[in-house]
């Protein structure tokens, strides 16, 4: 019997928020809910990563009202999101409590699959977000976050992998968020893995430097289960390669692809106009859509590659992007080589742009790079360059053990402290992670609601 291979459509979260800052309004992509619905995909990504920040901060969106309107609209497909374990949605760790609630919430609202991952593949920032899915009864996808380094080889992912199992995986992730994974290491990695243990394995790639599809092949070669595609109009570049593109393929070379094409065909149509609108106002720039090899030679993040640039331009010092360039590598090996992705991947390009700037490397160090060299971010994949963790913190003492465990819980204080503010705990949570947006959206809620009518429902 022909291998089966299953999609998941990122158009909504991953390919938003790659190619577009994921600006896309849910009015905007309401009438394609039913058509994604019906294609047959194994999920659709719709929630979580940036998109929560993104709706209170620029759409005037509740986030939770917008999953539970995309699970209305959505019915027979499982919903998606990104979740990056003790961090949640934001950019360093929150207590326990947080964590669990905001898990129970995210399955209660409308989802079906988390992809739990940590940016330092730190097994111990992921145990609270899996154990919660698994209670909340959802599919735990344990993620790993691929990197190359010394210290990143087979061995080392294939023991995380069964730890995971452990925690309770349902699926393991691979997720490539640079798109640097090469045919032959993805043919590697997932049989090592196949190997290992006996669970669906998703592969996460981005079409940034253009191996995608020969990586998808090599991985599905090499018995993949799920890979992770874009509908054409909203794929290539810094999204996912596209969805129509692989079934194709696939299903030229004697696989199973269960994709409605007259579906598949109804969402490229619509969403070309989608794309065409976002180039027009300027939010879709051209290059984000073109192959970028430079990641290849700096293995180094697309999205790092920028920031350095504009960085460098806000400083008035663009002459100094090789030198930045040549930094990155030497400070993320003198942090222990974390993968470079959200929140590491800002944190090693300021201090590279730092050290050069400054011309003296470590003088200036962001609280964040402080933090981590505490341990506040976790167990980094090698141990941080000795010199370089003496000049960072002086006297100061490194945490030993998990950070989370020395925060106090913050639900309950933020309810009583929000009052009637919050309606339900998804305001509770929505503030915790964003406390200025939120309170700047709950505030105008209220005041359109007193407004409109003292006796509306509102629904949580
Ligand atoms: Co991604």
């Amino acid at each position: 019997m022909a291998k089966k291979v299953q999609f998941v459509e990122t158009v909504l979260r991953d390919a938003n928020q790659s190619l577009i800052a994921t600006r896309l309004p849910f009015a905007k992509f309401e009438p394609m809910l039913s058509t994604i619905d019906k294609a047959g995909y194994y999920a659709a990504e719709v929630w979580g990563g940036a998109t929560f920040d993104v709706c209170l901060r620029y759409l005037n969106e509740d986030p939770w009202e917008r999953l539970r309107k995309i699970r209305a609209g959505m019915p027979n497909t499982k919903l998606q999101m990104l979740l990056r374990g003790q961090n949640v949605l934001g950019y360093s760790h929150y207590p326990d409590d947080f964590v669990k609630l905001f898990v129970k919430k995210s399955v209660e609202n409308g989802i079906d699959v988390i992809r739990i991952f940590d940016a330092l593949n730190d097994v111990n920032n992921l145990k609270v977000a899996m154990e919660a899915t698994v209670n909340a009864g959802a599919i735990a996808s344990g993620t790993i976050s691929y990197t190359t380094s010394p210290v990143h080889t087979h061995a080392n992912y294939v023991k995380m992998v069964k730890e995971l199992k452990e925690m309770g995986a349902s699926t393991i992730c691979i997720k490539d968020m640079a798109g640097i994974m090469g045919p032959q290491e993805a043919y590697d990695l997932v049989s090592a893995i196949k190997d290992a243990v006996d669970l669906p394995i998703d592969l996460h790639t981005h079409s940034t430097t253009g191996l995608a599809f020969m990586t998808y092949l090599k991985a599905v070669e090499a018995g993949v289960d799920i890979i992770d595609t874009a509908i054409s109009p909203m794929s290539g570049g810094t999204s996912q390669p596209a969805t129509e593109t692989l079934a194709y393929a696939l299903r030229q070379l004697g696989y199973q692809v269960d994709l409605d094409d007259t579906a598949t065909k109804a969402l490229a149509d619509y969403f070309k106009g989608v794309r065409d609108e976002f180039i027009k106002d300027g939010t879709l720039m051209p290059k984000s859509m073109a192959t970028d090899t430079q990641c290849l030679t700096y293995q180094i993040p697309g999205g790092m590659l920028s920031n350095l640039l504009s960085q460098l331009k806000q400083m008035n010092a663009l002459d100094k992007f090789d030198e930045a360039l040549l930094e990155t590598p030497k400070v993320r090996a003198d942090l222990g080589y974390p993968p470079l992705v959200t929140p590491t991947s800002q944190m090693v390009g300021v201090q590279a742009v730092t050290n050069v700037l400054t011309g003296e490397r470590y003088k200036k160090v962001s609280k964040e790079v402080k933090a981590y060299c505490r341990g506040e971010y976790g167990r980094t994949p090698a141990p941080i360059n000795e010199e370089v963790k003496a000049m960072i913190l002086g006297d100061e003492k490194p945490i030993e053990g998990r950070y989370a465990d020395t925060l106090k819980p913050i639900v309950e204080p933020t309810r009583q402290k929000l009052g009637d503010l919050a309606k339900c705990d998804e305001d509770v949570l929505s503030y915790i992670a964003f406390p200025n947006l939120a309170e700047k959206f709950l505030e105008e809620r209220k005041a359109k609601e007193e407004n409109v009518a003292t006796y509306s429902i509102v629904e949580c």
